[in-house]
Order: structure tokens, then C-alpha cells, then sequence
């Protein structure tokens, strides 16, 4: 078996010793020779880094580990790029989510005018990350989970549309491993899903198992109910925010009974209630800052001080295994059944086929060969179309510079409930990315 170099783009995230653990846990079937870190804040990585070495040192010694803010050197002879930046980082996530909600409109990382605003600010930096890759390891593939994904999957389709670059989310996997312990399967593998919409915006349709007994009937019974509250707790989505939110999936599987949302629709058909829940002092970025940035920060400098990763509390991402399926299925030809944000290209027919998709594919050694879905119904068909113009909008805005087209997105957004607000929002979200976004006339 081939063994592999990976760079991991955003070194200094909080999911990077989860996300080497698992692929420590996965070597048998993904071997790797080279790991290396990149990021564009040293210190930052600094600190990430100097666990994972100590951490490599003790549980696989045979893996060369480098640490660096230089991309000729992360990005050269590699295979793949694993890329989660935040451009902003934590900062400004408090900002896309507390400048909304100044205005009465819900502050969300990805949805929304939050999302936007992040969305204008990731552009230009995961766009620098492909050319890095395409430079210097041009055979190299890029998996790239840097959000917001829909934005920026539109933003290479459209400015890079031959570049290896894969765009995914881990959001309906999560939601198939509660769907798994609903129904009492060992593994979500278990199940064969269809499903479509776009990215943190979409529909399972149909489920079931390998024999192909429809298993739809009893998770809707149990999201009737429940919602994707479950005996087994999500390993990642464990905060009491994350829980409420897999709770309110019942009211949003309400609106469309056949169908199983993706919990993220929540903010588009109930955005009234969650700005109500809202604490415009204390959003969840501030949970997550409290909270993992700090377990991890904590945990790596320990190892640091103590010389030693033995008995860290830090954790393996095992829910992140997906991003290794997805490697394999292109370093070794799997073509395993993969949800994955595509361009449409007609596989919902009665849609704009230039939109990008979250829809299954076959993933192999050339990419992933989406899977036709078929005519959608009209309540999907509307509320994708608008969010799909309001993605196109935005990458038509950072490519003109354009505040005009940037105003239409805001005000085109259902969390927004007028042009008025929208430009209000606009201009205090200009002034907050002026480091960031480009200068908009
Ligand atoms: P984080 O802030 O802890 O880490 C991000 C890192 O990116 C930081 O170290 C930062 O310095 C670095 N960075 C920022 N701009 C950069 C640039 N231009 N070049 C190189 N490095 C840069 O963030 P996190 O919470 O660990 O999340 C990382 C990313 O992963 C976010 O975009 C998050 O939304 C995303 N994410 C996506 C999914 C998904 O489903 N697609 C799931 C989880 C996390
Ligand atoms: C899910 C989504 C990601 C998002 C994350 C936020 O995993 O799929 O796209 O970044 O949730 O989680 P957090 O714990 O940072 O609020
Ligand atoms: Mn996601």
C-alpha cells in the first residue's frame, strides 16, 4: 500500500490533534510516511504543534512530523491537503454572530449575514491554499472543510473549476450517527441514505438498510417526537446548545413530515425564536472559546510542559473518519457512496445547474461522480434556489468588489427581513472586516 504525506492547512484549529489521533487510529488502511502542519499564525500553530510532535514521537515514531507558516515547504511533495482554516479565527466568528444580533437578525458562523461575512472573509485564503497546492504538489488532492463550505465551494467552482479540491461538511454524518443509535445499528455505514440540498441546507429522503427495508417510517417517528435527541451523545456536538438544536429538529421536520431535515434549516424557518434564545453578550462563539479552544490549548501545553502525551485527555475525532474515507476512496479507488458538495450539473434537473449541490457521489481516484436525484418538490425547490442566489451573490461581490451585489444577498437571505436592515447590517459588517474583506464600491 502507497503510504502518504498530508499537510493539514489551519494547523493551529482546535480539530487537530483529534484529527491526527484518527488518523493514527486508521493507519492499517491509510498509511502515512508525512504529516505536516501549516498555518499563518505561528504562535498559534506553535502549540498545536509541539504536542502532535510529542504525541508522534510516542505513537508512531516511524511518521516524519513538520511544523511550518512556510507554504513551500508545507505544500511540497504532498498528497493531500486536509484544510480547516478560519480566516479570523474566533474573533471575528464573535463578530458574525454579535453584529446580526444587534439588528434583530439571527448571528450564525454559517448562515445568514454571519455567514456571509465569514464567507466574503475565506475566499481569498482557501483560494491562496489551492494555488499553494497547485504549485508546488500538482498532482495533490485537496479536502477542504473550511467554512463557510457552501460559500466557498461556489467561490472554486466557479474560480477554480479544475482544481482537485473536494468540498464536505461533517453535519449529516453526525446526524446519520444519531439516526444510527435511533434505530439501534452498530455503525451509520449500516445505512444507505439518499439525500440533497445544499451545504448545512438539505433533505434525506430515503433510508435504508443493506437488505434495503425502508428504515424512513421509524426514525420520522422518532424525530416526531425527539427530534435527533438519543441515548448516545454526539462526541462533537455534545454542548447543551448542540442539544437543543438536535431537539428542534422536530419542529423543523414539521414543515415537511416526509422528509428528515438537516438541523441546520432551523435558523432559516425559525429565526425569529432563535434570536429570542440568543444572548447578544455571550454567543456561541464565546461557548466555544470557554470551552474546546481552551481544553485543547490546555491539553497541548501540558504535553508540552510535561514532555509527554501519555494520559492527555485529548481525544481521537473518530466522527472525523469520514475525511479519511474520502481520501482512501480517492488514493485507492473505493468508489465508495459519499455525500459531498458538487456542482449540480443536472443531477436535480429542476434546479440551476451551475448550483453547487450536497448530494451522494461515487468517489474514486478521478473525484467524485455525483448521483442523480431527480426533480425536487417545490417547497425545497424555492428555498434552495433563493439560498443558491444569495451563495452566488456573495462570490459575485468579492470577485467585483461590489456593495451593490453584497447589499442583494443580505437583503435575499430568509434570516433577514428587509433591504433596509440588510444595508444597516452591511455597513457595520464593513467596518468590522476591513482587515479582511475586499474594499467595496
Ligand atoms: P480555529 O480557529 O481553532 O483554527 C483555524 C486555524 O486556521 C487557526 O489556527 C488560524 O490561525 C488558521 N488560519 C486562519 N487563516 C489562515 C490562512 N489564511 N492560512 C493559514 N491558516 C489560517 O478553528 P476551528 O474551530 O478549529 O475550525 C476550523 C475550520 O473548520 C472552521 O472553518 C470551521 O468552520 C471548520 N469546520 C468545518 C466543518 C464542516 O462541517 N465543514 C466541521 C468542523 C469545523
Ligand atoms: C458542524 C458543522 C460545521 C460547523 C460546526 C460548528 O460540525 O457541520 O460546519 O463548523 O458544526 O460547531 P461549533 O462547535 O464550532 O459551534
Ligand atoms: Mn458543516
Amino acid at each position: 500500500m502507497k503510504k502518504h504525506a498530508i499537510t493539514i492547512a489551519g494547523g493551529g484549529s482546535t480539530f487537530t490533534p483529534g484529527i491526527i489521533l484518527m488518523l493514527l487510529e486508521h493507519l492499517d488502511t491509510f498509511p502515512i510516511h508525512t504529516i505536516k502542519l501549516y498555518d499563518n499564525d505561528k504562535e498559534r500553530q506553535d502549540t498545536v504543534a509541539g504536542a502532535c510532535e510529542i504525541l508522534l514521537s510516542e505513537r508512531a515514531p516511524e511518521i516524519t512530523f513538520v511544523s511550518t507558516i512556510d507554504p513551500k515547504e508545507a505544500f511540497s511533495d504532498i498528497d493531500f491537503v486536509m484544510a480547516h482554516i478560519r480566516v479570523g479565527k474566533y474573533k471575528m466568528r464573535e463578530q458574525d454572530e454579535k453584529i446580526p444580533l444587534r439588528h434583530g437578525v439571527l448571528g450564525q458562523e454559517t448562515c445568514g449575514p454571519g455567514g456571509i461575512a465569514y464567507g466574503m472573509r475565506s475566499i481569498g485564503p482557501v483560494l491562496e491554499l489551492v494555488d499553494y497546492m497547485e504549485t508546488y504538489s500538482p498532482d495533490a488532492w485537496m479536502l477542504n472543510y473550511s467554512n463557510p463550505a457552501a460559500i466557498v465551494a461556489e467561490a472554486t467552482r466557479r474560480l477554480r473549476p479544475h482544481s482537485k479540491v473536494l468540498n464536505i461538511c461533517d453535519m449529516p454524518i453526525g446526524i446519520e450517527e444519531l439516526m444510527a443509535s435511533i434505530l439501534g445499528l452498530k455503525s451509520r455505514k449500516e445505512m444507505i441514505v439518499k439525500y440533497y440540498g445544499l451545504n448545512h441546507f438539505g433533505w434525506w429522503y430515503d433510508i435504508r438498510d443493506k437488505e434495503g427495508n425502508d428504515l424512513l417510517p421509524r426514525l420520522r417517528e422518532h424525530v416526531a417526537k425527539y427530534g435527533y435527541v438519543t441515548k448516545d451523545k454526539s462526541k462533537q456536538h455534545a454542548d447543551a446548545s448542540w442539544n437543543d438544536t438536535f431537539a428542534k429538529a422536530r419542529d423543523v421536520q414539521r414543515i415537511d413530515p416526509e422528509t428528515l431535515p438537516n438541523t441546520y434549516l432551523k435558523y432559516y424557518f425559525f429565526p425569529d425564536e432563535v434570536v429570542a434564545h440568543s444572548n447578544p453578550a455571550y454567543t456561541r462563539a464565546n461557548e466555544v472559546m470557554d470551552g474546546r479552544e481552551k481544553f485543547v490549548f490546555s491539553e497541548c501545553q501540558t504535553i508540552i510542559d510535561t514532555g509527554t502525551a501519555r494520559g492527555t485527555a485529548l481525544h481521537i475525532d473518530e466522527h472525523a473518519s469520514y475525511i479519511v474515507d474520502l481520501a482512501k476512496a480517492i488514493a485507492y479507488n473505493t468508489q465508495e457512496r459519499m455525500l459531498l458538495i458538487v456542482e449540480n450539473n443536472g443531477a436535480i434537473p429542476n434546479i440551476d445547474p451551475e448550483a453547487m449541490v450536497e448530494i451522494p457521489c461515487l468517489v474514486g481516484s478521478t473525484g467524485p461522480e455525483p448521483l442523480t436525484v431527480g426533480p425536487i418538490p417545490p417547497f425545497q425547490k424555492g428555498l434552495m434556489e433563493q439560498q443558491v442566489a444569495v451563495e452566488k451573490l456573495v462570490v459575485e461581490a468579492w470577485v467585483t468588489k461590489s456593495y451593490q451585489a453584497l447589499w442583494q444577498a443580505i437583503t435575499l437571505s430568509r434570516t433577514v427581513p428587509s433591504a433596509t436592515v440588510a444595508k444597516a447590517l452591511l455597513d457595520d459588517l464593513i467596518e468590522a472586516n476591513k482587515a479582511f474583506w475586499p474594499e467595496l464600491s
